[in-house]
């Protein structure tokens, strides 16, 4: 049996990124688990969230809803440990031991920090005024951030097996990190202590803005019609997708490269339809006629579909804060108790405990 986690940070309602990259494929691992005999961990990352300036009463909601939205996906308390990382303390120490041994420069490479970074230079006055140059503004936190994402994955470690880490894209990059960092730690203390994580990515890795099919979908892009949140209405999803960018053509074919917004909206509906080739799907769309119009009713129907049972259960969720407080403790205590052990053994290794 495989040890599975993953996380999520709670900065707003997940959107269609989220849930066909990765959180879909949460469930998917839990369903399996029963016959596999996983063990299933996903984390709510409060710790990642505050890397960037976030607002501290939203914040509060935003990580209470995070909770109620991976219930309503259909994550199982009774199967999956769910939990917020940020009552584990064990994250923030292991990533501490990890920061002692990772080099500034091989996080100077990671693309998130240079992005970030380019960014920031973009606002260069900002930055100078907050003291220190460009990267005068960014916090110290957001450079270790894949540091901490490491000590998430290996904290639930098993001996000899490898976690995975079922992820989009866009986190591959952090999983070699945290693979270098184990290996690191492994080589330092002379022990195999932390076998390397894997990384499990779905058919939908890098789900593209709506807008702007150049780009990945994002919670944080300006355009509020880039996304679908898993809460947004019938009619919302049907606007948003209306006004999804595609090309003139009638005729529908699935070719990410030169058709990258057409290629998007048929990966969406093949995934959420349970069909495993887009390009099929474009076949049959051309069957019917329609063109791009017929493409945009079938990724609409589908992921209202979809989101149908989601928000129904979110609904009922949101009304029992008793019940979301119970699976809160429960995780915490369940995820403590993976953590605990490995956490001496480090401080052992290290040097600072008997
Ligand atoms: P986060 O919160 O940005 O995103 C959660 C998950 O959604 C995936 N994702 C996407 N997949 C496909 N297309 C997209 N447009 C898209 N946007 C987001 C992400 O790849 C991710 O799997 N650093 C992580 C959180 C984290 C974590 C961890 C993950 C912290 N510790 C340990 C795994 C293991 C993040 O910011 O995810």
């Amino acid at each position: 049996p495989r040890t599975i986690f993953s996380g999520i940070q709670p900065t707003g309602t997940p959107h269609l990124g989220n849930y066909l990259g990765a959180l879909q494929n949460w469930v998917r691992l839990q369903e399996e688990a029963t016959a596999t005999g996983d063990s299933v961990i996903f984390s709510i990352v409060g710790l990642h969230a505050i890397t960037m300036p976030q607002n501290p009463q939203q914040l509060r909601v935003e990580r209470k809803d995070m909770l109620a939205s991976l219930l309503a996906i259909g994550l199982d308390p009774e199967r999956s440990i769910l939990f917020h990382q940020d009552q584990v303390q064990e994250h923030a120490e292991l990533a501490w031991y990890l920061n002692c041994l990772t080099s500034v420069g091989r996080l100077n490479r990671m693309t998130t920090w240079k992005s970030k970074l380019a960014t920031a230079r973009g606002s260069s006055d900002a930055a100078e005024s907050a003291g220190g140059g460009e990267e005068g503004a960014l916090a110290l936190g957001l450079f270790a951030y894949p540091v901490l994402q490491a000590a998430d994955i290996l904290l639930y470690r098993t001996q000899q097996r490898a976690t995975h880490v079922p992820v989009g894209e866009d986190q591959v990059q952090h999983l070699e990190l945290s693979r270098d960092i184990a290996d690191l730690f492994n080589r330092t203390y002379k022990q195999k202590l932390f076998p390397p994580p894997q990384h499990i990515i779905t058919p939908t890795k890098r789900v593209l803005s709506l807008r702007d099919p150049t780009s990945k979908m994002s919670k944080s892009a300006p355009d509020a019609s880039s996304r679908i949140l898993i809460t947004d209405s019938p009619d919302v999803v049907r606007s948003k997708i209306k006004k999804a960018v595609t090309d003139g053509e009638t005729q529908m074919s699935y070719d990410p490269e030169k058709r990258p917004g057409v290629s998007n909206l048929l990966g969406i509906a093949s995934a959420l339809m349970g069909r495993d080739d887009p390009a099929l799907l474009a076949e049959d769309l051309n069957k019917e006629g329609g063109g791009g119009g017929a493409l945009k009713n079938a990724v609409s129907d589908a992921i209202i579909e979809a989101l149908r049972p989601i928000q129904e259960r979110l609904q009922r969720i949101q009304n029992e804060p008793a019940y979301l407080a119970e699976v809160e403790r429960k995780g915490r205590e369940k995820a403590r108790e993976r953590a605990g052990p490995t956490m001496e053994k480090v401080r052992r290794l290290v040097g600072l405990s008997d």
